[in-house]
């Protein structure tokens, strides 16, 4: 079960003496294995919105609670493990390391949280026969096209099972054929997997495959 609930946040950032609000009074709970596409302009909010639910950016005022976890009170170190374990990351850039292979990158995560590394190994080599790369296990990200860097991406973000995915813009990289790919794939994951979604995007085709289609406006968000 992973379900978000935030009551009555406030974010903004101090530059200088000037105070930019960027979200204001904000609420919002989305239920375990539901799928929400979020929208919104440029500079809306977004972004931020994930980085708060994630703990990678601390609110101003209010609560985030993830799994009944309060995540803005959470330690450096409860932090940590909240997030490789809860949480599931997928950016506008794969951010795969260069140095390591499509296994290794997808093994990673696993491994570092305290996997045993047989289990991360069968568990990586599965998810990315899941997304059609079996035959590139042993790539590293230079010898990947960008579509299979972001696929391999995406499946790194579930190697430690997380309920909850936060996808900021996985296709925003990438060109319409693998645009299409990446979202089909991600939605077939988060199905089979029955996992909790939150969607970032500027494809309005998409908005059509949530649950849910929220609007970030004004620091608000409203159920379209
Ligand atoms: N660290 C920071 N310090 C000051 N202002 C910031 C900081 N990070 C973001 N902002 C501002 O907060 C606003 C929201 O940024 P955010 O990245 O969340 O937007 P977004 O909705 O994700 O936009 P986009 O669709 O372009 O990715 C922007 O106006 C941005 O300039
Ligand atoms: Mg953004």
């Amino acid at each position: 079960m992973s379900n978000i609930i935030i009551e009555q946040l406030y974010k903004s950032y101090k530059n200088g003496n000037e105070e930019l609000s960027i979200i204001s009074d904000l609420n919002l709970s989305i239920e375990s294995n539901t799928k929400v596409i979020l929208t919104g302009n440029s500079g809306s909010g977004k972004s931020t919105l994930l980085n708060l639910i994630s703990g990678m950016d601390k609110l101003t005022s209010g609560s985030i609670f993830v799994d009944n976890k309060a995540v803005h009170k959470l330690d450096e170190n409860s932090m940590s493990e909240f997030r490789s374990k809860s949480i599931g990351l997928i950016f506008q850039f794969h951010y795969l390391l260069k140095d390591f292979t499509a296994l290794e990158n997808v093994m990673l995560p696993g491994y570092m949280s305290g996997m045993s590394k047989s289990k991360a190994i069968t568990k990586a080599t599965e998810l990315i026969r899941e997304v059609g790369l079996i035959d590139r296990l042993e790539h590293f990200p230079s010898q990947l096209s960008g579509g299979e860097r972001q696929r391999i991406a995406v499946v790194r973000s579930l190697i430690n099972d997380p309920g909850i995915i936060l996808a900021d813009e996985p296709t925003g990289n990438l060109d319409q054929k693998n645009s299409k790919k990446i979202e089909e794939l991600l939605f077939e994951l988060v199905n089979n997997h029955g996992k909790t979604l939150l969607l970032v995007t500027h494809d309005m085709a998409l908005t059509g495959r949530g649950d849910i289609h929220l609007k970030l406006e004004n620091g608000k968000l409203s159920n379209l």
